[in-house]
């Protein structure tokens, strides 16, 4: 049989059943999947604002950046670790903080597998939607993922929250977590332009719990040269934006190239 991702009802937690345009648990809540194919799962008492998550033109930037191929190495190397760590031939796979969907989707076209893509953000997964019809596209928060436990093979987390209890539920023994954080020299050259003096922070992955064994943990540096759209979308997409002074600002929107760092850990862990 072919394997699906084991969805439970956020209310009561019991397995959730597609029932046509609808998933319905045996208590009878039921969620209607949304006209773009996605399917809502956030409580409004996970809600922490009206529209949670990045918003639509931080989104927005995202796909621009992402789909100029800058961060594809990144892309390839948790694709590598997947395929390594993860045994099963069909694994079933979770991207947790999926955004707009651009790793979770290219990982499926590198690794073959079932996938869910979650997001605490309407607005990404409805993006993400247009990604790949094949992925499940799930709003819903990492604090409690609507996923059954023990039945994904792998969590994916890029860029995004570690939160070990809540991935070791859904994961079964020896199904592996797959962690992106950035490094400290991650665009180090844009930092030096907005900020006056650039605070490093030791950016080394935590260390795992003991839920985990910790199987990888290697470290990626490479150069990239942005131009001026590329430039402002990067930036758009980051808290960068939001803290950056008007003639700093107008300084980037002038520079016509620029070569940055990318600096990111990938850690893998399997369950105990
Ligand atoms: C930095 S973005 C990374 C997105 C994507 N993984 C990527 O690398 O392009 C972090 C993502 O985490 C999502 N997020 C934040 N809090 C969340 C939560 N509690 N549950 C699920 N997603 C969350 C945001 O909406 C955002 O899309």
């Amino acid at each position: 049989m072919k394997n699906t991702v084991k969805l439970i009802c956020p209310v009561c937690k019991l397995p959730l059943k597609r029932d046509g345009k609808s998933y319905i648990c045996e208590k009878k809540h039921s969620f209607d999947v949304a006209r773009q194919g996605y399917l809502n799962l956030l409580l409004v008492q996970n809600k922490h604002s009206l529209n949670p998550g990045d918003t639509a033109d931080m989104l927005n930037a995202r796909r621009r950046f992402l789909d100029s191929g800058k961060y594809l190495p990144i892309c390839k190397s948790v694709s590598e670790a997947l395929k390594k760590y993860s045994c099963a031939p069909e694994p079933v796979v979770i991207d947790v903080g999926c955004g707009e969907g651009y790793y979770t989707s290219l990982i499926k076209k590198n690794c073959c597998g079932v996938y869910a893509g979650v997001d605490i953000s309407k607005d990404g997964v409805r993006m993400a939607c247009s990604r790949n019809k094949e992925i499940l596209w799930l709003v819903a928060t990492a604090a409690a993922l609507p996923i059954e436990t023990g039945s994904a093979d792998a969590v994916i987390a890029m860029f995004s929250l570690m939160l070990p209890d809540e991935y070791a539920r859904v994961l079964r023994h020896g199904g592996c977590v797959i962690e992106v954080t950035v490094g400290n020299d991650h665009l180090r050259e844009l930092k030096e332009i907005i900020y006056d003096e650039v605070f490093v922070q030791d950016k080394h992955p935590s260390p795992c719990t003991e839920i985990f064994e910790e199987i990888e943990c290697s470290e990626h540096k490479y150069k990239i040269t942005l131009d001026n759209e590329e430039l402002k979308a990067l930036l758009m997409m980051t808290p960068h934006f939001w803290r950056i002074h008007k003639e700093r600002r107008e300084k980037l929107e002038a520079t016509e190239s620029l070569e940055l760092t990318v600096h990111y850990w990938l850690r893998a862990a399997v369950k105990r």
